[in-house]
């Protein structure tokens, strides 16, 4: 199999990457370890930064998420019952979209079928070799069979756990990293929503958000122990916790229900440098995770598939080494801002165990000054609704 760019990975990044490569007449593979039900049984964030709500339009898989998706132009940030009210739209003059990665992640399934693109499913062993000739290979088992895709470039669009970024040499990688000492349980319920806007609770008991996908369908999480076991949590105890967290006027008027998924999952700041290697280019997961408390995870891998895109399409239709020799930076710049932030956002709202009192008393500090300060709620704004590409 021959063919200009293989993406190995088919989630968001993947499949948002070779939507764009299509589009400009670009030739992709795309190998996904998992099912696509898999895939899409995944549940993530679902806060849309316009940036990226602008690139899926241009994408041609925006149909969806504007007839179903909710504009919100602000989000509440709480401490026990302070409220604060950012205003993205008139502090940004800009808003994000409520839509769920996996309403994304199924537009994009449903525009590459449309196109034709050639997807594996269920792929194993995937190796990626010869990066530094001009054509490089991605060898990989389906279905018993051992394949190799012969192509130019090799987009690694696989995730934390993928082997894209372990295909860098060691010795040529930088990681940083950053392992919060909690997690988040996800509670997902056929309710409507608390509030019309996200709350971001701080409180003495720990942080909770309050979060929806539409209507009629909630999600809700509260931070608890890395001991913690989803087990652990039956709904009456997430409820009753979820109600202690929330500011009181919130929690009299939440309407609790049978959750239809709960997890718990582990909050970690990581970056790996450099982006490329030879002819790899790596983009989302594989190369940042951020905590979800910036709501950035789906948002950086779109501006990533941005830079990249734009990169490889340059090069294959104008010969230009410009853009894919800048991508690593360019991407960086922004991966970096939007690290900080989540950093920030995660440090202000959660309650750390060794924390003394002085710490506690900054997070309440921080907080009255956002109250009290539009120049702060513009800056939280700014990057909350995502800073440019
Ligand atoms: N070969 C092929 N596919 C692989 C391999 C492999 N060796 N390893 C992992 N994958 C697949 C995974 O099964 C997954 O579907 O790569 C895909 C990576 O998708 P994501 O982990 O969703 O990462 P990304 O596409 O960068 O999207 C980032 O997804 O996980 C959320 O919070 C994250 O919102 C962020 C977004
Ligand atoms: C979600 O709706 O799952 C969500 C929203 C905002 C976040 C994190 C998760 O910051």
């Amino acid at each position: 199999m021959k063919c200009q760019v293989a993406i190995v990975g088919g989630g968001p990044a993947g499949l948002l990457l070779s939507q764009i490569l299509n589009n400009a007449g670009v030739d992709t593979v795309v190998l996904e370890r998992t099912s696509r039900q898999h895939v899409l049984s995944r549940i993530r964030a679902g806060i849309v930064e316009w940036g990226a709500v602008e690139l899926l339009r241009a994408a041609g898989v925006g149909a969806r998420m504007d007839a179903e998706g909710i504009p919100h132009d602000g989000c509440v940030l709480s401490d026990n019952d302070l409220q604060v009210r950012i205003d993205f739209e008139a502090l940004t003059g800009r808003r994000v979209m409520v839509y769920g990665q996996t309403e994304i992640t199924a537009d994009l399934y449903a525009a590459q079928d449309r196109a034709g693109t050639p997807f594996f499913h269920g792929v194993e062993d995937v190796e990626i070799a010869d990066l530094d000739q001009a054509l490089s290979k991605v060898h990989f088992t389906h279905e018993g069979e051992r394949r190799t895709i012969t192509c130019q470039y090799v987009a690694g669009c696989d995730g934390f756990h993928g082997v894209s970024r372990r295909t860098i040499p060691d010795e040529k990688r930088r990681a940083f990293e950053r392992v919060y000492p909690f997690g988040w349980l996800g509670l997902l319920s056929r309710t409507p929503p608390v509030h019309d806007e996200l709350i971001y609770a701080n409180s003495d008991r720990g942080f909770a958000l309050a979060s929806m996908r539409n209507a009629e369908l909630s999600r809700y999480y509260i931070q608890v122990p890395l001991t913690d076991k989803v087990e652990d949590w039956s709904d009456d105890a997430f409820w009753a916790e979820l109600k202690r967290r929330l500011p009181s006027d919130a929690a009299d008027n939440l309407v609790t229900g049978a959750s239809i998924e709960k997890s718990i999952a582990p909050l970690r700041s990581f970056v790996s440098e450099p982006l490329r290697w030879g002819n790899l280019f790596l983009a989302g997961d594989a190369t940042h995770i951020v905590p979800p408390t910036g709501a950035k995870g789906l948002n950086l891998a779109a501006s990533d598939v941005f830079y990249l895109s734009s990169a490889l399409i340059e090069k294959l239709k104008s010969d230009s080494n410009a853009g894919i020799d800048a991508y690593s930076e360019r991407a960086l710049a922004r991966i970096w801002k939007a690290m900080r932030f989540s950093w920030q956002m995660t440090t202000l709202l959660h309650r750390f165990d060794d924390e003394d009192s002085f710490a506690a008393a900054m997070r309440r500090a921080s907080l009255a000054h956002l109250a009290s300060s539009e120049t702060a709620r513009r800056d939280l704004a700014e990057n909350y609704i995502g800073l440019p590409y």
